[in-house]
């Protein structure tokens, strides 16, 4: 058996406010524990965002009563939300801002640059900005980093142009940190050059869209440059998935774990590499504290087939169905409780804590 700390997952959409019927406080955080994860961060795009304190407390209240794992909340970068300086004790309750600079599921796209500003200038710099950027879009953002000398740590990045620029950007000593999700390690889109972006790509829809075999080797070839492992768990039906307009995402909680420690029995990987990308990297670059009495333990050698019928998760599929795995979670335990074993969920609701509720550092 193999023992593990618990990890941080930051990239979580939880669809609490609003779209409970993909997922919720509860059903998200018997996922993480299932995989592994004993802290999750969660994502602003909910209904409806998360952009101010009332919104902010609709999320808060709901993981306070619900939440089985530590987590913390993100607020959402909007048009007019910019003048944090005036309502300073609302970023240090929060993850952490996200702007959406691309297309994305939701109502929290900004596309013109002058709206990027103002957040770049006003949210404190103890906390990054995550950034969902993609390709010259991300380029933007980098330089904004260098302007305003203040860390960005950019989601999901799936293209082999994207990890090479953040490569360099780090080279030039710009606070720039990165995030990959399995499914841009693990898949590889089906589609042509020409057919990308313009053929319907029914479950598989993803933002990023999966990427092509140059893209997948270069992420591989480029992994000290990824400073964390991500999921995106982004839920949806899978009745929404297989409808005429599917929304992007993919669940992800439970099967980030599996993939990585197959990669690790494949010699892909090491198991350093997960230590560091999934609870080292994380709690530096967000600033979050460590979790007493929390480790996991992981059975290497279990080898299995992934599927829906077993996962926690609410919305009822996952893109990696029928992939056989080796590495199984077999107990969690969080803050000197049991949390997770033999396949069930211990942890009560309402155990989570919010890990930004006793935060002592000073904005800006
Ligand atoms: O695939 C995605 N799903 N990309 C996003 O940017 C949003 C996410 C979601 O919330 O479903
Ligand atoms: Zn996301």
């Amino acid at each position: 058996m193999l023992k593990l700390p618990g990890l941080i997952d930051p990239h979580v959409h939880v669809r609490e406010p609003g779209q409970t019927h993909k997922e919720d406080w509860d059903s998200v955080t018997q996922a993480a524990l299932a995989g592994g994860v004993t802290m999750i961060l969660a994502m602003p795009n909910t209904k409806p965002p998360i952009f101010d304190e009332a919104t902010l407390n609709l999320a808060l209240d709901a993981a306070k009563g619900k939440a089985r794992c530590d987590y913390a909340q993100f607020l959402g970068a909007g048009p007019d939300n910019a003048d944090w300086d005036r309502h300073k004790g609302l970023p240090l309750r929060a993850a952490g801002l996200k702007m959406y600079l691309d297309s994305t599921f939701g109502e929290l796209r900004l596309d013109d640059m002058t709206l990027w500003m103002p957040h770049f200038e006003k949210f404190p710099k103890d906390f990054p900005i995550v950034l969902h950027s993609e390709s010259r879009t991300m380029a933007a953002g980098i330089l904004f980093a260098a302007i305003y000398d203040r860390p960005i740590h950019i989601a999901h990045v799936s293209l082999k142009e994207e990890i090479l620029l953040i490569k360099a950007a780090k080279e030039k000593g710009i606070k720039v940190t990165c995030e990959v999700c399995p499914h841009h390690l693990f898949m590889v889109s089906q589609l042509t050059d020409e057919e990308r972006g313009k053929k319907k790509e029914g479950r598989d829809e993803v933002r990023p869209r999966l990427a092509t075999q140059e893209d997948v080797d270069a992420l591989w070839q480029n992994m000290d440059v990824i400073d964390c492992f991500a999921t995106d768990h982004a839920p949806h039906t899978l009745e929404e998935k297989d409808s005429e307009n599917p929304p992007p995402g993919f669940p992800g909680l439970e099967t980030l774990l599996p993939l990585l420690l197959t990669a690790v029995s494949e010699k892909r990987l090491n198991i350093e590499d997960i230590i560091q990308k999934s609870v080292t990297n994380p709690r530096k670059i967000f600033n979050i504290p460590e979790q007493p009495e929390t480790w996991i333990e992981v059975d290497e050698s279990a080898e299995y087939e992934i599927k829906a019928e077993n996962q926690f998760t609410r919305c009822g599929w996952t893109p990696f169905e029928g992939w056989t795995v080796k590495g199984k979670v077999m107990k969690v335990v969080l803050r000197g409780k049991t949390a997770f074993e033999d396949g069930k969920v211990l942890a009560e609701q309402g155990y989570g804590r919010n890990v930004r509720q006793s935060c002592k550092t000073s904005p800006m």
